[in-house]
């Protein structure tokens, strides 16, 4: 890796030591008019469980919050930096019980299968060493008829190519991705049993 390369993943790809505190701090301010339009995309209803996978400082945790009022929010993230600071952004909503954040790996989800109704991740799936495992990952543990988005923002580094037939590879149906400027949004549906998918 070269020394801008690892300079970019200890800032934003895998924040890491003071480098990862100040993106943190970068991405809270930068990536939320992304997240608030993937939460308008996800549809998320007052009762929905949500899982985000790499949540970064936890803006869109925070968002999530004010949509699910009555469900539960869970998030996962490989960085311990990055999980204290999210960890702070929501205490009050952690200490109520409402929110619960983990340190770990999106290829490797520590919940049982279908828990969740809405499952998304924003610029982080483009790091992750396997993305089709992480896919597959939240594709197992969303309810049937459960809902995913990827959003991206242009300086996330993933191209505008292929997602849909990345979810479909992982086992996802209807996958289609939509834009709004240059930021764009994968979406896809956990079918159920014996269900069709609409494209
Ligand atoms: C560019 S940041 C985006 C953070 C946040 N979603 C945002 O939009 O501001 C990428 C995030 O993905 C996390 N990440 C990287 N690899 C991961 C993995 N394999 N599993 C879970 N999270 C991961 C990083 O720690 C980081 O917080």
């Amino acid at each position: 890796m070269s020394a801008g390369s690892d300079i970019l993943m200890r800032l934003f790809g895998r924040p890491q030591g003071f480098l990862g505190r100040l993106g943190g701090l970068i991405m809270a301010r930068t990536n939320r008019a992304c997240a608030e339009w993937v939460l308008c995309l996800l549809d998320v209803q007052p009762n929905d469980k949500v899982l985000e996978a790499g949540f970064g400082p936890g803006v869109c945790i925070e968002l999530l919050t004010g949509l699910a009022k009555g469900g539960y929010i869970f998030g996962v993230d490989i960085s311990e930096d990055m999980l204290a600071q999210a960890a702070r952004r929501n205490k009050k909503a952690i200490a109520s019980g409402h929110v619960e954040l983990r340190r770990g790996s999106a290829a490797s989800l520590a919940f049982a299968n279908n828990s969740f109704d809405k499952a998304l991740a924003i610029n982080s799936m483009q790091v992750w060493p396997d993305a089709l495992a992480g896919l597959r990952e939240m594709r197992r543990v969303l309810k049937p008829g459960g809902k995913v988005a990827l959003g991206f923002t242009p300086y996330s580094g993933q191209a505008n190519k292929g997602l849909p037939e990345l979810l479909g590879a992982a086992g996802f149906a209807d996958a289609h991705v939509v834009e709004k400027g240059k930021n764009f949004c994968a979406l896809a549906v956990k079918l159920r049993d014996g269900a069709k998918g609409a494209r």
